[in-house]
């Protein structure tokens, strides 16, 4: 039988209200579960952009009343549903991991138990799940290196060194083979989230696939969610006049990836079994500096204002991550289509264009980290 009714948890956010407009186009009969967390929608109303041909409901994937009979509905279910910032859970840990953790427990728990029609899941992963990405030692060959000391850190000796010979070490893609690490309760989340889905996937044989998202750009990102992504971040800021903060020495690397690439490899994941009971990188393949993102921002917004770079860290930054998107490619024929610039343009064109205000709350974020004393000392 094929695939005709979606469910997508969390299809109200930024990166499933894309796949929705997708799914959508393609004749599929498309159920949004959303609780519209007031943190992602300031209005508490199902935004603008809720696309008329879906059908959605107001609920949390926590609750088994609601989740249930929605899950039995479906052939397939796309489990977005979230909270995503890495900062915030450092101190909301019980929120984070019952909205992460065991949403995805009750989902399992679902379809273990009730008979169920849903032939694939997809659930959503994160780059998080590895902590730093993979390196290369000169001298000792792959290495993988955990989170920096917080010494190195307060000696700004940003690069990361080899846990054998301690050398600085070069960065290198990040294939889904790298041994994984979790830096911060959010990333602890988001493994528990994919090993389960893999797991409960296997046992029963329900085709399932953990996205394991990078740095994901685009239209629709909330710009006033100070938890966002970096790019949105930084975009509100400069709507507000005031400089986009960079963290260490802004040589960061890592892969940025258009919304409609990512959209693309998750129709890919829904429509064919090349990556059935896999975690798959998406990402676009390239390495960019978070710096001359910054500097993308500015360049194309036309401001004056340059980045500010604080040349301290935070003590759960990552240094580099850039994904290996081989797997994608082989088992799917993914094939990323958007570059930087093209990509970024639209972003600036629609945040230009948007009836949702950027309302900077960066500096309130920020005060909230220092005081739980995740910013290194110096
Ligand atoms: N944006 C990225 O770069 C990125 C990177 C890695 C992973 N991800 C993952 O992708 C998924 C989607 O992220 P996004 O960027 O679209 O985030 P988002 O915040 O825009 O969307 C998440 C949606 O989930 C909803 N939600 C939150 N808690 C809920 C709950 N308890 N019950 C029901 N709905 C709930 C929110 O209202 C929101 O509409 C998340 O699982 C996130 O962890 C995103
Ligand atoms: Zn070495």
């Amino acid at each position: 039988m094929t695939i005709q009714n979606v469910l997508v948890t969390g299809g109200a956010g930024y990166i499933g209200s894309h796949l929705v407009d997708e799914l959508v186009s393609r004749g599929y009969e498309v159920t949004v579960l959303d609780n519209l967390e007031p943190q992602v929608h300031r209005s508490g109303t199902w935004p603008s952009y809720a696309n008329p041909r879906a059908r959605y409901v107001r609920g949390d994937v926590r609750d088994r009343a609601v989740f249930e009979p929605l899950v039995l509905d479906a052939q397939a279910v796309v489990h977005f549903a979230a909270a995503v910032s890495i900062g915030q859970s450092m101190y909301q840990i019980d929120r984070y991991v019952d909205v992460n953790t065991r949403g995805t427990a009750l989902l399992l728990d679902i379809l273990v138990n009730r008979p169920h029609r849903v032939e694939k899941l997809i659930v959503a992963s994160s780059i998080g799940v590895y902590g730093e990405g993979a390196y290369e030692c000169a001298t000792c060959g792959p290495v993988a290196p955990t989170i920096r000391p917080e010494t190195q850190l307060a000696a700004r000796d940003w690069e990361q060194r080899c846990p054998v010979c301690h050398g600085h070490v070069r960065s290198v893609p990040t294939p889904e083979s790298k041994p994984l690490w979790r830096d911060n309760i959010y990333s602890m989340t988001k493994y528990h989230q994919e090993e389960m889905v893999l797991l409960i996937g296997r046992t029963y044989g329900i085709p399932a696939v953990a996205a394991r998202f990078f740095n994901v750009y685009g239209p629709r990102q909330s710009l006033s969610n100070p938890y966002a992504g970096v790019a949105a971040i930084w975009l509100s800021r400069l709507l507000n006049g005031k400089p986009p903060v960079v963290f260490e020495d802004g040589g960061q690397l890592r892969d940025f990836v258009s919304i409609h690439d990512v959209v693309d490899c998750l129709v890919l994941m829904l429509e064919h079994s090349g990556a059935d009971y896999l975690p798959v990188n998406i990402g676009s393949g390239g390495t960019v500096t978070i710096l001359d993102i910054a500097r993308l921002l500015k360049t194309l917004l036309d401001s004056p204002i340059e980045p500010l770079v604080t040349n301290t860290g935070r003590t759960f930054d990552i240094r580099h991550n850039t994904a290996d998107i081989s797997r994608a490619r082989e088992t799917l024929g993914y094939a990323p289509k958007v570059s930087l610039d093209r990509g970024f343009a639209e972003l600036i064109e629609w945040a230009k264009t948007t009836p949702d205000v950027a309302v900077d709350f960066f500096d309130a974020a920020l005060e909230e980290l220092q005081q739980k004393g995740l910013l290194v000392k110096s």
